[in-house]
């Protein structure tokens, strides 16, 4: 499968956002990550619909839009009417007749929806939902914070998961040149990094070098 490299915005120079994004669109970035946090879900709170709308205007990549929120179908619509092009949930956060409910209206809209699971939750919990779902995005860091250490075990998970499931596998956290083999070799193929992107000296290099 083709790999496709998603910088996260967590990691970027929050002044200069704009200059940011157009710097990773130049290197071949495939998505742009735009990480949620409500301080709820996570202990950290980031950005809201407003960003994502400003940030729209910045580039052509689609936003990869990751939802570390409790109660996300409170906000999905106002997520999409911002400009973004794929929407993620916590599987720890919506109920499965949810997470139907919600494939069957981004659907409609030309939305390509996920599912993303904690490195504490099993890829059993997620089973049920798969066939409604257009890619799975395995935690390999606990969310919260850019910066954090790759968690072993996603691996196995991912391995388990691509058994059973043909579409696009997203891996997030802790992503670097080393890892990034691992994940590539355990069947992922949406690599999201946030720290190892924005904090390389040659972005070209480091996106290469993921992909
Ligand atoms: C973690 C976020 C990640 C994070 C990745 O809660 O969901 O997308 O920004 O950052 P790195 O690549 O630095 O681990
Ligand atoms: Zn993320």
């Amino acid at each position: 499968m083709k790999i496709k490299i998603a910088p996260s915005i967590l990691s970027a120079d929050f002044s200069n956002l704009c200059a940011e994004l157009k710097k990773v669109e130049a290197a071949g970035a495939d998505l742009i990550h735009v990480d949620v946090m409500d301080g709820h879900f996570v202990p950290n709170i980031t950005i809201g619909p407003v960003v994502v709308k400003y940030i729209r205007k910045c580039t052509k990549l689609p936003l990869d839009v990751h939802l570390m929120i409790e109660n996300p179908a409170k906000y999905i619509g106002a997520f999409v009417n911002a400009g973004s092009d794929m929407i993620t949930v916590h599987i720890e956060t919506v109920s499965a007749a949810n997470i139907k409910a919600q494939s069957v209206k981004l659907k409609a809209r030309g939305i390509k929806f996920g599912v993303s699971l904690n490195p504490s939750t099993p890829i059993s919990k997620i089973k049920p939902v798969l066939k409604y779902i257009d890619f799975v995005l395995v935690m390999s860091v606990n969310p919260g914070f850019g910066g954090q250490a790759f968690i072993i075990g996603a691996i196995t998970k991912i391995r388990q998961l691509r058994a059973i499931f043909k579409k696009d596998i997203a891996v997030d956290g802790g992503i670097n040149d080393v890892t990034a083999k691992l994940v590539k070799e355990a069947g992922a193929n949406v690599l999201a990094a946030g720290s190892y992107i924005f904090g390389a000296k040659n972005t070209k290099k480091a996106i290469n070098s993921l992909r």
